[in-house]
């Protein structure tokens, strides 16, 4: 009998593309062999947000360390990397250039491909590592700091953008009324906790349609509704709620997620949905994914929350798909910010 055997494929992948240094090892593009990351989180609270310039600055203090502890912890060396991947957009440009040139001076000193891999095909492709079963096509919901949209997964590296945010995305809407109530930064994980203590039908904010694109967002208006409530609030001499006001400003982000993404699994008849990006670490979000997917017969899939918020384990899974579709980069390799999905620039 002919078995034809593979060879195996390992990757070594970098991330930097905000406040997160992370490496990692990353064979067959499902399985995780190392995963180190890096957060600066508690350096940026103090102001409130990400600061470019810290972000940059730390990423070069860590990138090597934290190269060296991926492959330690994978229990490899270089020389038995068959790529070298790394996230080249879209992300903040200093912080981006980091991971690029770290990337870039491995492969060249070592000879070992070069593969630029696109930091929402990177979330996407989170959802491959625990759902061993999962293939395209499918439908996923991107919801990060910088983005949401619905993408339409066709095959590995083909994807089509049916829906995206007209302003801010989910994630910096979090941030943003997290900010207001005064819960502080990240904006995200503190308001899923905080919520469970608070009434989510309290107070009615709205839920925006926009008009023309039926799976488009906006969630600049839900911002403003909650500024304005807190605002109102203050001159009756009352005290907001914190617990309520949260609960009810994620239950209105929530609904209009759910209700835009089961819309477009209904009308492009696809029977698996994934979620992706920090946002689909939140609590109430998945819980409402999983008992409407439950209900309407579709399967519904989702990485642990250390795989939807930013980290290098998910870039060597879209990398090993990029690199099997025979992407590689040149030294020419370039930061680009503003990357757009399914765009390749080789
Ligand atoms: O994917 P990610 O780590 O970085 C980007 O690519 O932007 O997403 C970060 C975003 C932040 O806005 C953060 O507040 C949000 O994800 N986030 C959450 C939760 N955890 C992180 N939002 C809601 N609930 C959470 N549990
Ligand atoms: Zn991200």
């Amino acid at each position: 009998m002919d078995i034809k055997m593979e060879k195996d494929i390992s990757i070594l992948a970098i991330e930097s593309s905000c406040d997160e240094t992370a490496a990692a090892v990353v064979r067959n593009g499902r399985e995780v062999l190392s995963n180190v990351i890096d957060s600066q989180i508690a350096l940026h609270t103090e102001y409130g947000g990400v600061v470019p310039e810290i972000a940059s600055r730390k990423h070069i203090e860590k990138i090597n360390q934290v190269i060296e502890k991926a492959l330690a912890d994978a229990d490899r060396t270089l020389s038995q990397m068959d790529a070298i991947a790394v996230t080249y957009g879209p992300g903040l440009v200093g912080a981006l250039l980091v991971g690029v040139s770290a990337a870039k001076a491995i492969s060249f000193a070592s000879n070992i491909p070069l593969v630029g891999v696109h930091h929402i095909e990177g979330h996407i492709s989170a959802n491959y590592i625990e759902n061993k079963e999962l293939k395209p096509p499918f439908l996923c919901l991107v919801v990060s700091g910088g983005h949401s949209h619905l993408v339409v997964v066709k095959d590995y590296g083909e994807y089509e953008i049916i829906g995206r945010t007209r302003d801010d995305a989910a994630g910096e809407a979090f941030d943003k009324v997290a900010r207001a109530i005064g819960l502080g930064y990240p904006g995200g994980p503190k308001i899923d906790k905080v919520s469970r203590e608070g009434n989510p039908d309290a107070i009615h904010f709205p839920r925006a349609k926009v008009g023309d694109a039926a799976y488009d967002f906006s969630f600049s208006g839900l911002k403003s509704a909650v500024l304005n409530y807190l605002n109102s609030c203050q001159m009756k001499g009352e005290e907001a709620v914190v617990a309520d006001v949260a609960a009810s400003f994620q239950k209105a982000v929530i609904d209009v997620l759910v209700e835009h993404s089961m819309d477009a699994i209904a009308k492009y008849g696809y029977k698996k949905f994934a979620i992706a990006g920090g946002v689909a670490s939140n609590s109430g979000l998945r819980k409402a994914f999983e008992e409407t997917c439950a209900r309407e017969g579709i399967d519904f899939y989702h990485p642990s929350p250390l795989y939807c918020t930013d980290n290098a384990a998910m870039i060597g899974v879209a990398a090993y798909y990029e690199y099997r579709n025979g992407v590689r980069h040149g030294f020419d390799l370039n930061a680009v910010p503003n990357l757009k999905l399914g765009e390749r620039i080789v």
